[in-house]
């Protein structure tokens, strides 16, 4: 099988394409490279560098399964710049859907995000509740998912609302919670958690990557699936990191309201099982900062790197 993974060289995608790889499959890696690419070579990896936008541009040659992942990929970068975020996350969604169809392409994986629900007072999240995106973000992620879902009598559309996800990966993201509080004690001593009641639901990186390989595995499973399997407060998770690294933890006031539990009840019935928790994802963060592959770097924060670099040309 030959699988493009848009946004291939980014967080998600540095892990998900070692293990396509490790299945003999045949991988195209499309991204902009805004975060760089530090994929190892592999003689049936094509790395290719281009801009989704540019539908004519992106390698579909051959290709069974495309793993849709490219986006501006959270909230303050999708503001900074919302004609950007509208082209890249919804637009070229649907045009890579309508080329996908035109070649028959059969396969459509989509990283779509848990935070097109937005606040819910529903103690459990689950995929029919009503959705109300706030930020720009939420709002690509909702328009993309509903063009897919007009595909679904040309392909197999299986679409996926990760948690916010967590863990180590060769191109680290620091501004996802966990990672962001354990860093933070890591390298300050101190932890600044903002509200601290806030429920959210996580993800770990090898199960959400593990997921989009279960989805190859069962075309029958098809549709929305939320995937996020551990449900805590901000709070507990800074308490989690101090079990491991000691850190005074600081709370003060905060303007993201969003507190929410997400129900994967739907995802377990298809027979995916999630193998890592939290606390994994805790104790690999400190494992390769204190080994000197990880460092405090501000490539590892989406907003301020593209801000610095991609905003900023
Ligand atoms: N990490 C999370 O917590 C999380 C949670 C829910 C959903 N998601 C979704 O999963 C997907 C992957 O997220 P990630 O954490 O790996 O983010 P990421 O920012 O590390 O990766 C996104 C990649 O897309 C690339 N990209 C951006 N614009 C592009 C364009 N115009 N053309 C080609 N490539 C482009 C970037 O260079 C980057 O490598 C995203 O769609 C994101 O919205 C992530």
């Amino acid at each position: 099988m030959k699988i493009l993974v848009t946004g291939g060289c980014g967080y998600k995608g540095h892990i998900l394409i070692p293990k396509l790889l490790a299945r003999g499959y045949e991988v195209v890696a499309f991204d902009i490279q805004w975060f760089g690419n530090f994929l190892t070579p592999h003689p049936q990896l094509k790395v290719v560098k281009g801009d989704v936008r540019d539908i004519e541009s992106v390698p579909l040659e051959g290709v069974d399964c495309i793993i849709h992942l490219s986006s501006i990929a959270n909230d303050p970068c999708g503001d900074l710049d919302p004609k950007l975020t509208w082209e890249v996350s919804a637009l070229a969604t649907m045009q890579l859907a309508d080329k996908a169809k035109r070649r028959g392409i059969k396969r459509f994986i989509y990283a779509s995000s848990g935070s097109v629900y937005g606040i819910k007072d529903e103690p459990q999240v689950t995929e029919d509740l009503e959705l109300k995106p706030i930020s720009e973000y939420n709002k690509t992620k909702m328009v993309a998912e509903r063009v897919l879902l007009g595909y679904q009598n040309d392909m197999v559309v299986q679409i996926i609302r990760p948690a916010t996800v967590c863990g180590y990966s060769p191109r680290m993201r620091l501004d996802v919670s966990v990672n962001m509080l354990t860093m933070q004690a890591l390298t300050k001593g101190r932890i600044t958690v903002f509200g601290g009641n806030q429920t959210r639901p996580n993800i770990h990186i090898d199960d959400i990557t593990d997921i989009y390989l279960h989805l190859i595995d069962h075309p029958e499973v098809t549709g929305i699936y939320n995937a996020g399997f551990e449900n805590i407060s901000i709070l507990d998770i800074a308490k989690l990191v101090t079990k491991h690294v000691p850190a005074e933890i600081v709370v003060s006031a905060s303007n993201d309201p969003r507190s929410y539990r997400v129900n994967s009840d739907k995802l377990l019935a298809t027979g995916f099982k999630p193998k890592k928790t939290v606390e994994d994802a805790v104790l690999e963060i400190v494992d390769k900062y204190r080994t000197g592959v990880l460092k405090d770097e501000e490539c590892h924060s989406n907003l301020k790197w593209m801000q610095k670099t991609v905003l900023a040309k």
